[in-house]
């Protein structure tokens, strides 16, 4: 009875349709070159197999918008136009399930780490909404150094970032995007009173710390109907923190 419901389709209500009811969800693999950030081989034969396993909706890991790391091997998005990996990537994560034609959806899940950027990663100093450390009773500090307060021109320039990502994704074959705002990331830092603590448009009231978050959103729908495809974009929320920008045949 539970795999029958598990095998069945599932319309979204931005009506893609999820061919059954099994999510892969994001994971980050740290299976990224170290220098370039791109995917490596075992990456793509990775996904391969989730999606041959019988997945209806892959999420990718946490794919990094510009070089402020999550962790090691993470993928960095670098230009809009995909590399020979990147494409090979997108069509392993979409390959059919074994012995079928149910094809997965799949989505890139692109986030910025803000203050949760390890030092061992990275040398540069993390960046967040203000400068207020990352505080765990003894592994706050060693965890992460304290960061550095984004000047209003840089948050401006971050939906440019994340649009900028969408259309790599979008253009070497994934399905869509989803942007992290959770687990303590920069867009959650923005979102929480707690560790933003900004006096300018992106701080103070809920409608200023969510700005960022709507610019984004905005910012890749704009950027992604510069494609030159007949698809257009519907945010949709997957989960709380989380949206979902899938794509719409004939719009
Ligand atoms: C190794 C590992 C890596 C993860 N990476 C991400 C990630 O990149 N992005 C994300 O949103 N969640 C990430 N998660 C959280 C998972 O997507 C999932 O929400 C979490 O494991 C809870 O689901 P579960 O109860 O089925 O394990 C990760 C989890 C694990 C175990």
């Amino acid at each position: 009875m539970t795999e029958e419901i598990l095998r069945k389709p599932f319309r979204l209500p931005c009506e893609v349709v999820l061919p059954n009811r099994i999510c892969k969800t994001a994971t980050s693999e740290h299976l990224a070159h170290p220098i370039t950030g791109e995917p490596l081989k075992a990456m793509v034969e990775l996904y391969r197999a989730w999606a041959e396993g019988g997945s209806g909706l892959i999420i990718t890991g946490n794919v990094m918008v510009d070089e402020h790391l999550e962790g090691p091997g993470n993928v960095i998005c670098r230009s809009t136009t995909p590399s020979a990996i990147w494409r090979e990537w997108a069509e392993a994560s979409k390959t059919c399930r074994k012995g079928s034609q149910e094809r997965p959806v799949a989505i890139v899940q692109l986030s910025h780490p803000g203050r949760q950027s390890p030092p061992s990663v990275s040398l540069r100093r993390p960046v967040a909404p203000s400068n207020v450390p990352f505080r765990l009773p003894g592994v706050g500090i060693q965890l992460f150094r304290s960061p550095r307060t984004l000047t209003t021109e840089e948050v401006k320039a971050l939906p440019t970032k994340f649009a900028n990502a969408a259309a790599l994704a979008v253009a070497a074959g994934f399905d869509g995007v989803q942007i992290h705002a959770a687990h303590g990331y920069l867009l959650s830092q923005f979102l929480s009173p707690h560790t933003n603590r900004r006096s300018d448009s992106y701080g103070g009231s809920a409608a200023n710390r969510r700005r960022l978050l709507l610019e984004i959103l905005a910012a890749i729908r704009i950027a992604s109907q510069l494609l030159v495809t007949p698809w257009a974009f519907i945010e949709r929320p997957l989960e709380p923190g989380a949206c979902c920008l899938s794509r719409r045949e004939g719009n």
